[in-house]
């Protein structure tokens, strides 16, 4: 029997969002009812909620998230009612020419449910990347869920789910930090912490927070960082420079996604040095520089979509890592807040005052 639960939707661009009855369908082939436990508030659900991502409103929000199977559909074998899991947007397909050159990293086909969510009238939501999780339950592909250790707090657990893997994969995965690797990370919210923190579990030295927000960077200190800039007050390109003894960082993280933030991760470089990309861009932005920059340069240009992560390879052993006292995810977790609280806990957001807020459902 389909269920009605509650969930948080997008109705049109730029409306504040609602907490109203949505239907959740029996789990057809493949597919998973999960009952949510922790969605943290990410971001991209404010992007969504704004049309930045596609206009096919209604969306049902929530991304990172954690929960525990109620239900699974026919063929489904990778988890049974139960489970305590990680919700991913990555279900890797395992047939398509990324997956089949073994990249499943880059995998072009990635499942999710077939089913539709809908409002009780029969409008069919649109779940942000996938998954739609600030609701009571949600239907996702059986690949989209990640057993984890089940005594992990689920606020904890569920940040794994996008934000804090995208930081700690664009150190790690992407930007490949090891030991003795010098690291900036420029933006030290929740993505730029969780490159921090990544840094610092690699053994990377000097760790250098950039930030305009004082209160961002005793948070980055709390994280890792072995070094802090004001960009509000300091050149952060000569900062960068200074404490890496004049040749610039090994690896610089833009965490932000600016134009100018960018091309200060690109000049702060030791020459052959990584930028990483991780923040979002928004269409119109523009970049200009002289070409032969790039080529006297050199090293290396990436960009890093969730970390470059395998949910099935990451989320288990990183939630390891966080029991043994190596990888403090719990300090990623500002505040604790409802599903009434979505839009409120957007505004929180957008004025810099937390990590995450995560909702418990
Ligand atoms: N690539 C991915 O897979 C992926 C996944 C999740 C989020 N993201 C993106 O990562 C970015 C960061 O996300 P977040 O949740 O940490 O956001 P956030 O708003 O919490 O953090 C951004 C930080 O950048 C700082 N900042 C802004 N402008 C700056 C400047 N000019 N110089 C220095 N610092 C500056 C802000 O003070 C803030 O601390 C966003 O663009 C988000 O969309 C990417
Ligand atoms: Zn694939
Ligand atoms: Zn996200």
């Amino acid at each position: 029997m389909p269920q009605q639960v509650r969930g948080v939707i997008a109705r049109s661009e730029g409306a504040p969002v609602e907490l109203t009855d949505i239907v959740i369908p029996d789990p057809g082939p493949g597919e998973v009812v999960v009952a949510v436990a922790a969605c943290g508030v990410c971001h991209t659900d404010l992007t969504y909620r704004d049309g930045g991502i596609n206009d096919e409103f209604p969306f049902l929000l929530g991304h990172e998230a954690a929960g525990t199977v109620e239900s699974v559909g026919e063929g489904v074998d990778s988890v049974q009612p139960g489970d305590f899991v990680v919700l991913n947007w990555r279900a890797v397909c395992g047939q398509c020419r990324a997956c089949k050159r073994g990249r499943p990293q880059y995998c072009f086909d990635t499942f999710n449910a077939t089913q539709k969510m809908t409002l009780t009238d029969g409008t069919e939501l649109s779940p942000a990347l996938g998954i739609g999780a600030f609701a009571d339950k949600t239907l996702v592909h059986a690949g989209q869920c990640t057993k984890v250790d089940p005594s992990t707090d689920p606020a904890v657990a569920g940040l794994l789910g996008c934000g804090v893997m995208a930081g700690i994969g664009a150190a790690v995965n992407t930007g490949g930090v090891t030991r003795g690797d010098s690291v900036a990370v420029i933006g030290c919210g929740g993505v730029g912490d969780a490159a921090i923190a990544g840094a610092r579990l690699a053994g990377a030295s000097p760790i250098i927070a950039v930030d305009r927000d004082p209160k961002k960077l005793d948070w980055a200190v709390d994280l890792g960082a072995t070094h802090t800039i004001n960009a509000a007050e300091t050149d952060a390109v000569e900062a960068i420079q200074e404490l890496t003894g004049g040749f610039g960082a090994d690896v610089v993280i833009d965490a932000v996604g600016r134009p100018e933030t960018w091309k200060q991760a690109f000049y702060a470089r030791d020459l052959a040095g990584k930028v990483v990309l991780v923040g979002v861009p928004t269409p119109d932005m523009r970049l200009e520089m002289p070409m032969l920059d790039f080529f006297s340069h050199g090293g290396a240009l990436k960009s890093s979509w969730y970390g470059d992560c395998l949910p099935e390879r990451d989320f288990p052993m990183l939630v390891d890592l966080y029991e043994q006292g190596r990888l403090p995810l719990d300090k990623f977790v500002t505040e604790r807040i409802t599903l009434e609280d979505v839009e409120k806990a957007f505004h929180t957001m957008h004025a810099g005052e937390v990590l995450r807020s995560v909702v418990i459902v």
